[in-house]
């Protein structure tokens, strides 16, 4: 690296990068503390004979950032993570989380991520009526949800219910209405936006109930009204008919209070998957939707329940430190501890722990708590988890909570994408808004595989094995013993 030329800011505010290939060297802006990629295609060397072709250095550097680990996509004004100091503010680096958690709503929070301020008393109520006001879905919608196998897992329902939805409004498809539907910012194109947010926003809570309800064998209710965004959606749950029937305001706050923290969590897998889809200008409803399908994972927002699962294996405070020896050998993760960006604390994880108390006030205590206790203490002390940086995150926790209040594991991550779909709406939102319009999100990638080469006929090819080569035949299900017994066509099996 060479000096800068001079100490003025426009000179020191840059990188000079020397190219040891040519002598050549470039200087490279910084802004905001950050180098943009596409600055070091200009470095260009003459190719070499051993070259592949495919990596020409005559075309351009590349900058590779497998996971993206320190590649910055967007500018945002959506929410503030410092994960060395254990700190999430939402919005213009004002509100922190914990002031939040105490006096906001997820509604109002959500409004604060879509729209970039605390609303007024009357922006608070149109937004609130406006969702509200779109949370019931068209009658074949319950034809959809019973198509579903009995056992179907719940995100898989709502994954596939949030791009069903989008097949309702084609006033919203970019693809029928013209490409820049949502990139105009006229009048006319931010109401239709609103429109899909509201409907998205209020819709989420009705198809996670009827995706609850389906599993449970109940038939669906439409959705009340005079309850708030987490009354209503644990009414659309449980009422079973009973007259007046109210939820446990207890559980009620816990769950928004939940929502709120799961609201939004910058550029997470999910919010990145919704961008990455979004940027082709495809509709709401299929960004959405793909979000949801990347939360769905066991490392993201499929933690939750791999929590529950991991401390029901465990069994009991005895068998934490055979379980924690056998996380160091890699044999197995301690789910709920780790974070990309969090590298001291989680700063929802203590919000939550609090929420936990109240919510074990009313429902009892989970038995699995004195478990979760004892493998929290002996991680934070262990110097596997110390020297890693690795603290207990949001999921550590609230699978407890989701399970004390009586929610099977399999709907956990519904309980996590209900609430983050205000934070995927805002990152979308911004993004279609954003000046200069939207770019594609296309990567670059490294080629490593064959070079050019001629199609070989059948046997002249040298036959190439393997399981991660070549593909495995595998056991056909869905055939009984008695049908693989039967007599077809005169052969003894099918
Ligand atoms: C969240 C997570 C995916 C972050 O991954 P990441 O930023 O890529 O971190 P890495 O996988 O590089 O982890 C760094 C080191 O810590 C270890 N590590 C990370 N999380 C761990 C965990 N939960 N249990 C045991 N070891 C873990 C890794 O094996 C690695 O060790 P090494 O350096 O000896 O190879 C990861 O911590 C994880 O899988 N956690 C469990 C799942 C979870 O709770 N997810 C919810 C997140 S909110």
């Amino acid at each position: 690296m060479g000096q800068p030329a001079d100490s003025s800011s426009s000179q020191s505010d840059s990188l000079t990068v020397r190219d040891n290939r040519t002598g050549k060297t470039y200087t490279v802006p910084i802004k905001d503390n950050v180098v943009s990629a596409t600055a070091f295609k200009a470095i260009v060397a003459p190719r070499k004979p051993q070259d592949r072709e495919e990596n020409d250095p005559e075309k351009g550097l590349r900058v590779s950032d497998k996971g993206f680990l320190n590649t910055a996509v967007i500018h945002s004004q959506i929410t503030y993570i410092d994960g060395e100091a254990g700190v999430l503010r939402y919005r213009q680096v004002g509100y922190p989380i914990e002031q939040l958690a105490l006096h906001s709503s997820h509604l109002e929070t959500g409004y604060l991520l879509i729209y970039g301020a605390l609303p007024s008393k009357a922006q608070l109520k149109l937004f609130e009526s406006e969702v509200m006001h779109h949370s019931i879905v068209h009658a074949d919608a319950e034809n959809f949800f019973r198509s579903f196998r009995y056992d179907a897992h719940p995100m898989a329902m709502l994954t596939s219910a949030f791009a069903y939805l989008g097949s309702y409004y084609s006033e919203a498809n970019p693809s029928l209405q013209g490409q820049n539907l949502f990139t105009k910012s006229d009048p006319a194109s931010l109401a239709n936006m609103d429109k899909q947010i509201y409907r998205l926003i209020g819709k989420a809570t009705t198809l996670a109930a009827m995706a609850y309800r389906v599993r449970q064998g109940r038939d669906f209710v439409t959705p009340p009204s005079g309850l708030s965004y987490t009354g209503q959606f644990l009414y659309q749950m449980d009422h079973l008919g009973q007259e007046d029937y109210r939820p446990s305001p207890v559980l009620e706050k816990a769950l928004d209070v939940l929502f709120l923290l799961h609201a939004d969590h910058e550029l997470n897998a999910s919010a990145t998957t919704v961008l990455q889809t979004g940027s082709s200008l495809v509709d709401p409803y299929s960004a959405i939707a793909a979000g949801c399908a990347s939360l769905y994972g066991p490392l993201h927002g499929g933690a939750n329940e791999a929590v529950i699962r991991m401390l029901i294996s465990i069994g009991s405070p005895e068998n934490v430190p055979a379980f924690l020896e056998a996380v160091k050998k890699r044999e197995k993760v301690l789910s709920g501890f780790g974070h990309r960006v969090y590298k001291t604390s989680d700063p929802r994880s203590f919000i939550i722990r609090k929420t936990a108390d109240e919510v074990f006030k009313v429902t009892g205590k989970d038995e699995l708590l004195e478990t979760a206790m004892a493998l929290h203490d002996a991680a934070i002390k262990d110097d596997y988890f110390v020297s890693r940086r690795l603290a207990p995150n949001v999921d550590f926790w609230s699978g407890l909570i989701y399970r004390a209040m009586g929610f099977p594991y399999d709907f956990f991550p519904v309980l996590f994408a209900v609430p983050r779909v205000v934070g995927w709406l805002a990152h979308w939102r911004q993004m279609m808004l954003q000046e200069g319009g939207v770019k594609i999100w296309r990567p670059r990638q490294i080629y490593v595989g064959a070079a050019k080469r001629d199609y070989v006929p059948t046997e002249k090819r040298e036959v190439v094995e393997g399981a991660k080569n070549s593909p495995i035949p595998v056991v056909h299900g869905g055939i009984s013993k008695r049908t693989a017994m039967a007599e077809f066509k005169g052969k003894s099996k099918l």
